[in-house]
Order: structure tokens, then sequence, then C-alpha cells
């Protein structure tokens, strides 16, 4: 597995390589991206994995400077998971002008977390072109617990006329149902105890809907009440273009939830 600092280096180790699924992370691993990068494994001769904490996706009150971080341990990861190559960039390596060119998320994929976090998706996207630009791969892996984050992704491949297969992964779970996530670490026991109510409102809405409930205030009703206690940023129903639905419809419903749980902001979300 090589490691690669610059993008002189990705460049050489790319032009050696022939098709690349491309598995861009912030670092801090866990089994939601060993999925990915297993998946990326299983379709792609060649498996390259970004590790890039992005600070412009980050607001200024944001947990940037904490945010976790274990290179060691990542590489270890990818090193076991069978990974080509991990490109781990400096800041300076991908955001060479001070005046750097930026990107409008698409507007009608806005609200939900743009309302909390107005700049991230800006970041995000500025980041993953830039990253699609020096990876150049034909398959790029996405965990659907960032729902809207893919849905943005997926829109910037079209938009643009990028010739990458946006793939959309399952979110994975911890054996307490709790979404797994880099920043899962900031929580105590008792805080995580109380996030637990996420999976368990999410699941609750599933069966009111598997018994036939088709309405999305009485549903959402549901979520609410299983949330109670907790800093719900939003709980909402829409459909994959993220309007809002009056009633579910199957194949083309998201339920999107963000909680604030002590200092740490939780997604997670549920497609039916
Ligand atoms: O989902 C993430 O980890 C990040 O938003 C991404 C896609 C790697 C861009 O920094």
């Amino acid at each position: 597995m090589q490691v690669l600092h610059t993008y002189q280096e990705l460049q050489v180790f790319r032009k050696s390589l022939d098709s690349v699924g491309f598995v861009p992370t912030m670092g801090a691993l866990h089994p939601g991206h060993a999925s990915l990068i297993t998946r990326s494994k299983q379709e792609n001769p060649q498996t390259i994995v970004s590790i890039f904490v992005n600070p412009t996706q980050f607001g200024p009150n944001e947990d940037l400077s904490r945010y976790p971080r274990d290179l060691e341990a990542d590489l270890k990861l990818c090193q076991s998971l069978g990974v080509d190559g991990v490109f781990v960039p400096t800041v300076a390596e991908l955001y060479p002008f001070e005046h750097a060119i930026t990107l409008n998320p698409a507007s009608d994929l806005l609200g939900h977390e743009a309302e909390h976090r107005p700049t991230h998706f800006n970041g995000v996207l500025q980041v993953v072109l830039k990253l699609f630009n020096l990876v150049c791969p034909q398959k790029a892996y996405f965990g659907k617990k960032d729902a809207q984050q893919l849905l943005h992704v997926q829109r910037l491949v079209a938009d643009f006329f990028l010739e990458i297969e946006i793939v959309p992964c399952e979110i994975v779970r911890d054996h307490d149902g709790l979404a797994l996530s880099s920043r899962n670490v900031y929580l105590s026991a008792s805080q995580r105890q109380e996030a637990l109510k996420i999976p368990q409102a999410l699941e609750r809405m599933q069966i009111a809907y598997q018994q036939g409930m088709r309405d999305t205030a009485s549903l959402i009703r549901i979520g609410l009440d299983t949330l109670q206690g907790l800093e719900v940023h939003y709980l909402s129903i829409c459909n994959h273009n993220l309007e809002p639905l009056a009633q579910v419809k199957s194949n083309q419903t998201l339920i999107l939830c963000a909680v604030q749980v002590g200092q740490v902001r939780l997604l997670d979300n549920l497609w039916v």
C-alpha cells in the first residue's frame, strides 16, 4: 500500500493504475468506512482512500480543531483491507491559493443541514471536486448516513458532467443501533444512551409506516415523541429531491433527522 502526501506523488501513482474505486474520508475510520472500502475492493481492480479533514466544510464554531484524528490506526485499517493507495494531503497541498474558487450548492438541495451549517456543502463540494480531479476514479463510494451530502455529490457529478459513478452505501450501525460516525467518540456513556432514541425513533416510524400509516405529520409525531428530551434540529420526511411530502411514497421517501446530544450533532436517516 502506498501512502501519498503530495499531488505529484498521487499523479504518478494514478498513472500506474487502471480503473479505480475511490473512498473519500476525513479519517478516524470506523466499520462504516471499512464497508465502503470493502465494497470498492469488490467492484474495482484498485482502491484509493483519501484521509483529509477538510477545513472549508467546518463552520467557525464547529469542531475542526478537535475533530478525531488517528492516522496510524487509519493506515493500519486501510492496509488490512487491501487498499492500494492512501492520499493524505496537507491543507496547503489541497488549497494552494489564498483566494480559492468556491462552489455554491444547488439551492433546491439546501435546507435541513444547510440551515444549521450554512457553508458546509460549499466546502464539501469544493473538496470533493478537487479530490475527484486528482484521483480520477471510475466509481466513488459515499455512505447513505450523510444523505444530503450524497444528494449534493450526485448533483455535482451530473451538473459538471463528471464521468464518475457515485455508489451509495448502506448505513452501518453499532450493536445498539446507533449509526456509526467518527463523532460518536465524543459521547459520554449517558449521552450515548440518550442518543439511542434516534434509531429508536426511526424504527418506530418505520414500523408505523409498515403498518399502513402514510400521513407524514402523524409519522413525525411518533418520531418526536420518541426523541423527547433531546434537542431536535430537524426531523423531516421528504422525497429524494428534499421536497417535503404530505404522504409517504415507497421508493421515493427519505426520513431525515439531526439531533444535538451534548456537544455532538448526530445525523441519521431512513430511506423508505
Ligand atoms: O463524508 C465525509 O467524510 C466528508 O464530508 C468528505 C466526503 C470526505 C469530504 O470531506
